[in-house]
């Protein structure tokens, strides 16, 4: 397994990975609507659009993609791994890699908008619970934080 850059041509692959997780993992967290209206966020086309716009890596091995993740100044978003490939460290590795990107550019704070079933997984990281977000739409997000 590599993890690179995000390509145009990703798109497709990484929309259904991340729907793939929505309706496998995430619908634990969220109502059938927020998972709906999750899924209408990450189309191939608002994939492409969010991707493109942050610091996009994807977790590949030879044509199949395994993971995502993206980098936007302090904030870590998308980090997908197929439901598969769960619990064999690609979720870390790919975290790790962001992490790494954003002390290199200086960052000295991380955060993220966790979903329930994965802040154990960013406490594993490193990171600290700050508060319950609700959203209507979007379903409830953890906000949580890691000094670096
Ligand atoms: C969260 C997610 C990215 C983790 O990916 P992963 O490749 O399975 O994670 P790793 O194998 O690197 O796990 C590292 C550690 O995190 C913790 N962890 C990961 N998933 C966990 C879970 N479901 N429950 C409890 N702890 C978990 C464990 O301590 C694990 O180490 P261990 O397997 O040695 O016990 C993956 O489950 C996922 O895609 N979830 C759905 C999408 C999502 O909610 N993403 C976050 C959006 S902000």
């Amino acid at each position: 397994m590599i993890i690179r850059r995000f390509v145009s041509s990703d798109r497709n692959k990484v929309s259904y990975l991340i729907r793939r997780c929505l309706n496998e993992i995430n619908s634990e967290d969220y109502t059938a609507d927020q998972v709906s209206f999750l899924c209408q966020e990450f189309t191939p086309g608002n994939v492409q659009a969010r991707f493109v716009e942050r610091s996009s890596y994807v977790a590949a091995q030879g044509d199949r993609i395994l993971g995502c993740v993206t980098l936007k100044d302090n904030e870590i978003g998308s980090l997908f791994v197929n439901p598969s490939y769960n619990r064999q460290g690609i979720g870390s590795n790919l975290y790790s890699y962001a992490e790494k990107l954003a002390i290199q550019r200086g960052a000295t704070v991380l955060w993220v908008n966790s979903s329930k079933t994965a802040v154990l997984f960013y406490k594993n990281m490193g990171y600290i619970l700050q508060e319950k977000r609700r959203d209507a739409k979007g379903g409830t997000t953890y906000f949580m934080y890691k000094k670096l």
